[in-house]
């Protein structure tokens, strides 16, 4: 709490209130409202929670105007320049980076929790064979609580560590399970010795008849593309974690809600989005005819890839990824590929049309990650389970935030009613 106040003035009753304003460590002070309902009767409306903070966290700072995210204090760039997404995952959970020892733990505990129940491996057999990998991943999360119910207390810390190894280490599977099904190949094990990455790309591409090599700059990309995309603080998936779990839900319900919320092409789903739209365009030729129409308000077509509700300004995660997205194409040798030509033309117009320019719409995360993706081979529909696979390491660190914080409530927003008032009842035949 600060000493700073907001006086707000009823104007009816003449009466007066004083509003405490509370300082982070960086970033915009908030207003405290607590007391307007129980002291004025009146509830605030923001949809969309444009300017509302829904709770106090110590993990992930963004400055949208700035284009800086630090997770625990550290940049982005530090991160992905150094780091591994494990530490990250460490980092996010623990508050601080580990020491030598404790990395080695938490890796081999990861390492040694990959498999997942067979029972649950069966469950995708009851997939149609076209299911979205979504789906499955969203429906095999939330049957994990089936499994590890019994087990989980949630105010034990013990019990909420392993639930985030057992999570963290299990969901490269479930999705590579998702995968194998959607392709009609046999489910893939993982193998422990392998790092978090090169697993996933062996039981995304193995197959038991032949050798599978895995590509240390495949490995590598994806590794950062995990980094990138682990947290992001309050954005709609995690606060979606924060809603569910604030019920005492078991974790891998909540984390399973999360993954149902990232789906959406608002959100996570739009490195999906990108693609299908780079493939509608079609030519370069194509793209002024494309433009007029995301900037026609009657078509609802957007530009996809682009804009932020928090970066006005750049994503600092879009200028990384930029870099590793020429040279993932370069060296995997599909330096000509005609999608990215389109998506370098299409950034260069955009950034330099007004629409874009007056609306401070610049390209995000999402508008590079895809076709690092599809240049790995990984197809369109696993997209947003990449992304899921590392905010995975976002949403345990926020549910043990929550958890673990002795003041926590359940999260139940209020509403401005705007539906009938009250009538009676009238029988059918009476109705016209
Ligand atoms: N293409 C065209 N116009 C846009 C776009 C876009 N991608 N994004 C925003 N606008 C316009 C919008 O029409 C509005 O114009 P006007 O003021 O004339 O009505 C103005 O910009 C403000 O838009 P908004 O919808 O109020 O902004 P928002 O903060 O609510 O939306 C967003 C943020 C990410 C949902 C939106 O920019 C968008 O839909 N982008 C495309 C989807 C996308 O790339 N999402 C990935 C986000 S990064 C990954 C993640 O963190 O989830």
């Amino acid at each position: 709490m600060t000493n700073k106040t907001f006086e707000l003035l009823d104007e009816a009753s003449g009466k007066k209130t004083k509003l405490p304003v509370r300082s982070g460590t960086i970033g915009p002070d908030v207003l405290d409202i607590s007391v307007l309902n129980k002291d004025h009767g009146v509830f605030t409306f923001d949809p969309g929670f444009m300017a509302t903070a829904s709770t106090e966290s110590k993990i992930t700072y963004i400055d949208g105007d700035a284009g800086v995210l630090l997770y625990r204090g550290y940049p982005i760039e530090q991160l992905a320049d150094k780091s591994s997404f494990l530490e990250v995952a460490y980092l996010l959970i623990n508050g601080n980076l580990p020491q030598s020892t404790e990395l080695a733990d938490f890796q081999h505990n990861i390492q040694r929790h990959t498999m997942i129940n067979e029972s649950l491996l069966r469950m995708f057999n009851g997939f149609h064979y076209d299911a979205h990998p979504m789906a499955m991943v969203s429906a095999t999360v939330a049957s994990m609580s089936a499994f590890y119910h019994d087990s989980m207390d949630i105010n034990n810390p013990r019990h909420r560590e392993i639930f985030a190894h057992r999570i963290i280490a299990k969901i490269p599977t479930i999705a590579a399970a998702a995968y194998k099904r959607a392709s009609g190949q046999p489910f893939i094990y993982p193998r422990n010795e392998l790092s978090y990455c090169g697993n996933l790309l062996h039981m995304f591409y193995a197959v038991p008849c032949e050798p599978y090599e895995i590509h240390p700059l495949a490995a590598e990309a994806l590794d950062l593309l995990l980094i990138l995309h682990a947290d992001h603080e309050q954005n709609a998936s995690t606060s979606t974690v924060r809603l569910a779990g604030s019920t005492g839900a078991n974790p891998y319900a909540a984390i399973s809600s999360g993954v149902s919320a990232l789906w959406g092409p608002a959100h996570g789903g739009a490195n999906e989005a990108v693609l299908e739209m780079l493939e509608d365009i079609g030519t370069v030729d194509n793209i002024p005819n494309f433009l007029a129409q995301v900037k026609d308000k009657n078509s609802h077509v957007r530009l996809m890839g682009f804009g932020h509700r928090v970066y006005k300004n750049f994503d600092p995660r879009a200028k990384i990824i930029r870099d590793m997205c020429h040279k993932v194409l370069a060296k995997m040798g599909r330096g000509d590929n005609p999608l990215l030509e389109l998506a370098l033309r299409l950034e260069e117009v955009a950034l330099s049309d007004e629409y874009f320019i007056s609306r401070k719409l610049y390209p995000n995360v999402d508008f590079y990650s895809g076709i690092i993706y599809s240049a790995l081979g990984i197809p369109r529909s696993m997209f947003t389970v990449m992304f899921a696979i590392a905010r995975t390491a976002g949403w345990v660190a926020h549910w043990q935030e929550m958890i673990a914080d002795p003041n926590m409530k359940i999260g139940r927003p209020r509403q401005l009613y705007t539906g009938p008032v009250k009538r009676d009842y009238q029988e059918i035949v009476k109705r016209n």
